[in-house]
Formats: C-alpha cells, structure tokens, sequence
C-alpha cells in the first residue's frame, strides 16, 4: 500500500520481499477491515473485488455463557466494516502494482541496511539464486513484519521496545462447513474464550481459548467440537460442523516500539508494533501507519521539505497505543484467566464479567465498543 500511495503521488520505490509471490498470496491470513481501511482501498482504485466479493458487517455479537448481545456498528457508528482476508488485500494490490510496472522483487532477502543516517542509506539483498547486490535510495522503509531487521536498528541505538505477554493463546482451526452465522460471534464462557468466523460461504474460521504451550496434537476433532459447542453455541445459534482442514496454535503478544523512526529509516505495520487477534487491527493499523508515513515521504522527495517526515512517530504512535488498548481491553474482558487460588479466580471471572455487561447492556459502552472496533479515521493522504 505504501508502494502504491507513493506511486499515485509519483514517486518511485521498490518493494523487496523474501517470499515468492505464490507464498505471500496463497499463505491464509486473517482479515476484518476497518471502514478507514475500506475507503482507502476504494480510494486509491484497489476496492474493486473488494465490494464484489466481500461480506460486510454492520455488527458483531458478543455471548456470555450462551446468551447474546449485538453490537451494531451501523446504529452507534454509521460504519461497517469487511471481512475480506489480508491475502486478497495483497493479491489486489500485487496485481495494482504490477500493472502500474512497480519494481517488486520477490524471492529476494534484505542481507542489512546502512547508513540510514546519512543522506543515501543502502540496502544490501541477496535473490532466490544467491545473487547479492546494493540499492541506495533516498529513504528506507522497513514494513517487514514482528521480526523486523529494520527495527532492530532503532532499538539497538536506544529506541524503546515496550512488550506484554498474555497467559493464554487461540486454538485456530479452518473448516469445510457452511456460515454458523451472518455476523462474528466473540463468545466467553466459564471455560474461555471462542470466535466464530468466516472465510467464505463454505469455508469458517473457529478459535478457542488455549493454553499458550498447547500444541495441535491436544485437540482431537471431538474435543474442539465439544468445546465450540459449550462455549459458542446459544439460544439462536448452533456452531456449524464440517471437516477440519488446519490446526494451529497462535500466540498472543503485544509490542510498541518507540520511536518508529532513526535518520532515514522508517518503520511501519508489525515491524513497529504487534497486536494480540482480539480486534483484529494488525493490518488495518499498518495501513493507517502508510497513510501517515506516505505524504511525508512525498513532501520530502519532491520538496526537499523532511519537517513532516520529522513528526512521523509522533503522529503514529497515538493510534499505536489507542488500538494497543483496545486489543488488550478486548482480550481481557473475554478471556478467563485461572488465579492462584479458586476463590481469587471465582473473584477475577466474576470482575471480569461484570465489566463485559456494563459494556454491552449500556448504550455508552456498546458504542465505546463498536467505535473501536471500526476504527478511528485515518490520517489523510491528500497531496500536500
Ligand atoms: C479471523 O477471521 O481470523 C478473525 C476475525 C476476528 C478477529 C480475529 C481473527 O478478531
């Protein structure tokens, strides 16, 4: 999406990514946009199979221990959001890219940046055939996910990294079998957590609560089926069952880094910060993260003007925390966490769902909920 903001404004980058193309479009991802994500990609010319294709949600629902609470976006926000999965936001905008002759050089590995504080930084890669070569470039952009390269560049020269470790992880399974229900279903129940979520009209997307050292092998067919049940179904819903066809295991992290920036090194998405799957923003806040970075970068090429560039983490980091919180907020409402003792966690499980009814039987708090979940509106992109 950089690549593709920096083009619209005419100016040249090129895109080096490890994987081959295959890999990054066919490697299934999770996908919930943002109504600011939504109208970028519509914005910017790449929403085209995104509104023939997508489903959109005007809400979720939440279920405590099989009793279900609706939060409706459209009443308390005027904003939708789609379920429309990261790799089919990558394959659009590959496909943009590459018609409009963007340099995208797959199968290539960034070897090590240098001299990013100077006025012509370098990047040293090396291909699929062990070709190694240098590209020097006015500024460098490392969007190159949690274990970023770039990153470590700023944190090595005193940029903060600032971490939260969850006790609990999601069991992910992918299912041949029909929608359980038109919209997400975020359930929590005395024996944790589940979502119920979709890929298509014939393929869903469950999770449930684990434990973070669990591994797929602890979860035969029946006892995920049985635990769906348990901690999903309700009065109007039954969890849809069907042939299982992935098993993983997902942990849950958060990271802030701060600053995201050090000379002509930029950072941005999972490369600057992490969010656990709760709210589903890790994508939606890198774009957001591009939509800040992609005029400045402009400002600077063309004017020779870096003030904005300057400002960069600054303008960033606000929404990094905002949604930061809100992953978190949601992870903790929702998940149960065991305690030293039965009555200490009788006390936590009862807090903790005490809290989750105050949000979703008030106007206030279902509102707080779906503006979060929507997302706040993006910095704008318009040409300076
Ligand atoms: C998913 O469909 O994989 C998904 C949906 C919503 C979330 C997290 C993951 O909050």
């Amino acid at each position: 999406m950089l690549s593709h903001l920096l083009h619209l404004e005419g100016v040249e980058s090129v895109v080096i990514e490890k994987q081959s193309r295959e890999e990054v479009e066919s490697t299934v991802r999770a996908g919930i946009l943002e109504q600011g994500t939504i109208d970028l990609l519509r914005k910017t010319g790449v929403g085209e199979r995104l509104d023939r294709e997508a489903e959109i949600d005007e809400g979720i629902s939440i279920s405590i221990a099989g009793e279900s609470h609706r939060i409706d976006f459209a009443k308390y926000t005027g904003k939708q959001v789609a379920v429309y999965p990261q790799h089919e936001v990558l394959i659009d905008l590959i496909a943009k890219r590459l018609s409009d002759d963007g340099e995208l050089w797959f199968d290539t590995e960034v070897v090590s940046i240098a001299d990013h504080e100077s006025d012509n930084p370098k990047v040293h890669y090396r291909t699929a055939d062990g070709t190694e070569g240098v590209l020097s470039a006015d500024f460098v952009v490392g969007a190159d996910g949690s274990k970023s390269l770039a990153r470590k560049l700023i944190t090595d020269d005193g940029g903060l990294r600032m971490k939260h470790e969850y006790p609990f992880a999601w069991f992910g399974i992918m299912v041949n079998a029909p929608q359980t229900a038109p919209e997400l279903i975020y359930a929590t129940h005395p024996e944790g957590f589940a979502l119920i979520s979709t890929r298509s009209e014939n393929v869903q997307r469950y999770y449930l609560q684990c434990n973070p050292d669990d591994t797929p092998d602890m979860w035969s067919d029946d006892r995920i089926w049985e635990q769906l049940h348990l901690r999903a179904d309700s009065d109007t819903v039954t969890v849809s069952e069907g042939e299982i066809t992935d098993k993983a295991v997902l942990r849950f992290r958060s990271a802030v880094t701060d600053p995201m920036q050090r000379g002509r090194l930029f950072i941005a998405g999972d490369a600057a910060h992490t969010v656990p799957p709760t709210g589903a923003k890790g994508l939606n806040l890198a774009m957001a993260d591009v939509c800040a970075l992609a005029p400045s970068l402009v400002r600077a090429v063309k004017k020779s003007d870096t003030s904005l560039l300057d400002t960069y983490s600054e303008r960033a980091l606000p929404r990094v925390w905002k949604t930061q919180h809100f992953s978190y907020w949601m992870s903790s409402m929702l998940h149960s966490v065991p305690a030293e003792n039965e009555m200490s966690t009788l006390f936590q499980t009862n807090r903790r769902l005490a809290e989750l009814s105050t949000v979703v039987t008030s106007d206030a708090g279902r509102q707080l909920l779906a503006q979060q979940y929507v997302g706040w509106d993006f910095p704008s992109i318009e040409a300076l």
